[in-house]
């Protein structure tokens, strides 16, 4: 097992041992929610935490220049808000000046964040234009700078990045010259800036990761990120590619809000319809607080929960067309109403007595 400098990390490596054994793996990879803008807020995380959630979760990202300016302030703040009693995330943040990295990681510290992870991935065209994300692949000298201002702080700072921006051998000079950086998480979603997410992840490279990671750096964990859908998925990865200390998940989860569970079952309809109320709850009182938010971007989450169920797509449909959380509730006590009134019929057409009178 590899001993972390960093006591946030060594922690969720600990942690991560609690789980049940796994037949075929002496260590249990720890797993984590990836950071996913508009997405992955307090409320989300708590979400997920409900239904079983990963080791350790990322905020969505945020610009490190936006966390101390007074102007941007407040929306850094929703950003960045942890509820009380919710498991500390790793704070995400973008950039590309040292200076910004320095304010930003001491203004977390004092918030109570214990790690920072440096968004060296994202290919969105406004962020490379502003030498952050994925940029900082053709910017080494840039990513070497972030990285050492944001450790100024004293808090673990940890790099997500891609194999490559263009060409994904890029990672042959890349991964080796972050490792050089002493990190104590190195995160690598294994696609190219150039592929996006339209290509599978590419992993025939994770052998050659490890191996990076075993002679530059052995005392940096190696998280992978790409296409894992669930915990199983995840440990399957890693029983193919020893090694490997962590699994990322993103889009899974929209699939599926139990892929973190250690023991995969079937779920009920109640079940997952309860989660959504969980979330249309917990989003009024983040609305009350930082509001108002923008209730369009709640409703890409129904698709999460109202999927696989007769009736589903009707359901979605009608929620979709909704504009705040007492409609969607109206819409979700109507369905209970006609599905207890449906299985009532059900019940009373196999009633026995009526069969044999
Ligand atoms: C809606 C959405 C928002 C994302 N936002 C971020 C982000 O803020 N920071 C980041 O590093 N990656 C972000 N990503 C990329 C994911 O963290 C992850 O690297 C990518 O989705 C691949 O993993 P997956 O196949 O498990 O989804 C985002 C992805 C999605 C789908």
């Amino acid at each position: 097992m590899v001993q972390v400098k960093s006591a946030f990390w060594q922690n969720i490596v600990d942690q991560a041992q609690k789980h049940p054994a796994v037949p075929g793996l002496k260590t249990i990879p720890f797993f984590s929610m990836a950071p996913m803008e508009a997405v992955t807020d307090s409320v989300f995380r708590r979400v997920v935490a409900h239904a079983g959630g990963p080791d350790v979760y990322f905020t969505e990202f945020t610009n490190a220049r936006s966390i101390t300016h007074p102007k941007a302030k407040f929306s850094a703040q929703a950003r960045l808000h942890v509820a009380e009693g919710e498991v500390m995330p790793v704070a995400q943040i973008w950039g590309n000046r040292g200076i910004d990295f320095e304010t930003a990681t001491k203004d977390l510290k004092e918030h109570g964040y214990q790690a920072v992870d440096i968004n060296m991935g994202c290919p969105s065209a406004t962020i490379i234009k502003n030498g952050g994300g994925s940029d900082m692949i053709r910017h080494f000298d840039d990513a070497a700078t972030v990285i050492a201002s944001a450790k100024e702080s004293g808090l673990a700072v940890s790099v997500k990045t891609r194999l490559g921006f263009n060409e994904l051998e890029t990672f042959e000079k890349w991964v080796p010259f972050l490792l050089e950086q002493d990190v104590p998480l190195l995160t690598v979603h294994v696609r190219s800036r150039k592929e996006m997410s339209k290509v599978p992840a590419h992993y025939e490279y994770i052998d050659r990761l490890v191996e990076l990671r075993d002679q530059i750096a052995p005392q940096t964990l190696l998280q992978i990120n790409g296409d894992i859908k669930d915990r199983n998925a995840g440990l399957e990865l890693v029983r193919q590619h020893p090694g490997v200390d962590g699994i990322m998940i993103g889009r899974g989860i929209f699939e599926n809000p139990f892929a973190f569970e250690d023991q995969p079952r079937e779920h009920s309809l109640e079940e997952t319809l309860s989660l959504l109320r969980m979330q249309l709850d917990l989003y009024d009182t983040f609305n009350a607080q930082y509001g108002p938010l923008n209730f369009k971007k709640l409703r890409r989450f129904f698709k999460i929960y109202v999927r696989h169920f007769n009736y589903a797509s009707d359901l979605r449909i009608a929620m979709m067309d909704s504009t705040n959380t007492t409609q969607v509730r109206e819409l979700l006590d109507k369905f209970d109403q006609q599905l207890a009134a449906h299985q009532a019929e059900q019940t009373i057409a196999i009633d026995p007595n009526e069969q044999s009178s």
